[in-house]
């Protein structure tokens, strides 16, 4: 299905309840993480707002990897189909990894990093998520700290694209067609 157009639409979280969440996550992972080795691997594009926030209220030495995959195209909906485009740049053996991401839809992307990342022998392995999107999950996928769940409707904003526009956008609101 290819959407023409995309519209922005009601606003379902605004950037004070976004800001309020970044700051509570920040605070568990920074108690949670406590004398670990802490690598942040930011999913390319989507989470890097996410991401730019949620570090800078996270109080510990960390670094910071970046990976891009890709799925979706200017589509709505998954593929299933996940491709590595950029991977870290550094070896993550005996690293406490900490996989950041905007949303989890279907759970493929996920599961596919996850996976990959798995056979090079962290010390252990999180996912943070700002938006949960449950009822759409095809791949159970457990998630350990997650920002807000929404309805399965699809949202642009606070990095979060429709055919690479609206990730500026300051807060996260639905996208209409028409
Ligand atoms: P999944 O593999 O189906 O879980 O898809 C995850 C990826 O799809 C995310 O990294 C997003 O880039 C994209 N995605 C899923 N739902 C949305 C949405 O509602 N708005 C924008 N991007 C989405
Ligand atoms: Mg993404």
């Amino acid at each position: 299905m290819k959407m023409a157009e995309g519209h922005i639409g009601e606003e379902l979280i605004s950037e004070g309840q976004i800001a309020q969440r970044v700051r509570e996550l920040g605070q568990r992972i920074t108690s949670d993480y406590a004398g670990a080795d802490l690598v942040l691997v930011c999913i390319l594009k989507g989470a890097t707002i996410f991401w730019s926030d949620l570090s800078r209220r996270i109080d510990l030495p960390l670094t910071t990897e970046f990976v891009a995959l890709s799925s979706y195209g200017d589509r709505t909906a998954s593929s299933g189909v996940v491709r590595l485009d950029l991977d870290v740049s550094g070896s993550i053996e005996g690293k406490d990894i900490l996989i950041i991401e905007d949303i989890i839809d279907s759970g493929h992307t996920m599961r596919y990093l996850r996976d990959k990342l798995l056979t090079r022998n962290p010390t252990s392995l999180r996912i943070c998520v700002l938006l949960d999107k449950p009822s759409r999950r095809e791949v159970e996928i457990p998630l350990d700290y997650v920002g807000f769940t929404v309805p399965d409707v699809f949202v642009v904003g606070y990095g979060l694209d429709f055919a690479q526009k609206y990730r500026n956008l300051p807060y996260v609101a639905r996208l209409t067609s028409g």
